[in-house]
């Protein structure tokens, strides 16, 4: 396969979804390659969960309503207002649109673990965009109830679900300057 310079500058957050189904080897080659991070004492402590099943999903979709309702009642104007500007809402149609949910742990007892996590998490979205698929770092405010919903134990910490599948990138969201990130001390 073709990892494209490309990939990096076409990857976006997908909130739609087709119905159109991926091959779970698909899936399992993008972990593969998520697996391929590198990590604090080389611990490797992330578990990757796939959710196919729709009344999985639907609970898993029905949690997270819940928690975006609580949370948009506690957040400041501002902030909903940035989120409206974002086309964001309290819906989340998408965790039972896409074919599959991919729910990220972190497991507790190593070093770095969260930041070795996110790492793998960067590489399985710079993966998974390179078969042409789309995903969204999906992180609402609580994911304790991932855990007992998937039978994992209290060890791991959830950290994102990410929707997996077929969807527009709309592409629009600009970066900020190369000059504006860059600091150069020759
Ligand atoms: C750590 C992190 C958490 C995020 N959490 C959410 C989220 O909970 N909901 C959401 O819709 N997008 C979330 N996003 C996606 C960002 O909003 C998105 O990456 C950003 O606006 C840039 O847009 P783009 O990815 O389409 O270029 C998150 C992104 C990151 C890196």
């Amino acid at each position: 396969m073709n990892f494209s310079h490309d990939v990096f500058f076409n990857t976006r957050s997908v909130r739609k979804y087709t119905d159109q189904d991926i091959p779970i080897e698909t899936v399992d080659e993008i972990i593969k390659m998520a697996g391929q991070a590198p990590s604090g004492l080389n611990k490797q402590p992330w578990l990757y969960t796939i959710v196919k099943n729709i009344e999985l999903k639907e609970k898993i979709k029905k949690e997270c309503e819940k928690i975006e309702i609580d949370y948009y009642k506690r957040i400041k104007p501002k902030l909903k207002e940035a989120f409206l500007n974002m086309n964001l809402n309290i819906k989340k149609k998408f965790l039972t649109e896409a074919p599959y949910l991919v729910c990220v742990f972190a497991k507790k007892d190593t070093p770095y673990f969260v930041e070795s996590t996110w790492l793998s998490i960067a590489w399985f979205i710079l993966a998974a965009n390179s078969f042409g698929l789309s995903t969204l770092t999906y992180t609402p405010e609580r994911m304790g109830f991932l855990n007992s919903l998937l039978d994992i134990s209290s060890e791991y910490l959830p950290q994102v679900i990410l929707p997996l599948g077929f969807g527009e990138k709309k592409g629009g969201k600009q970066r900020k300057a190369t000059e504006d990130i860059i600091r150069y001390y020759e």
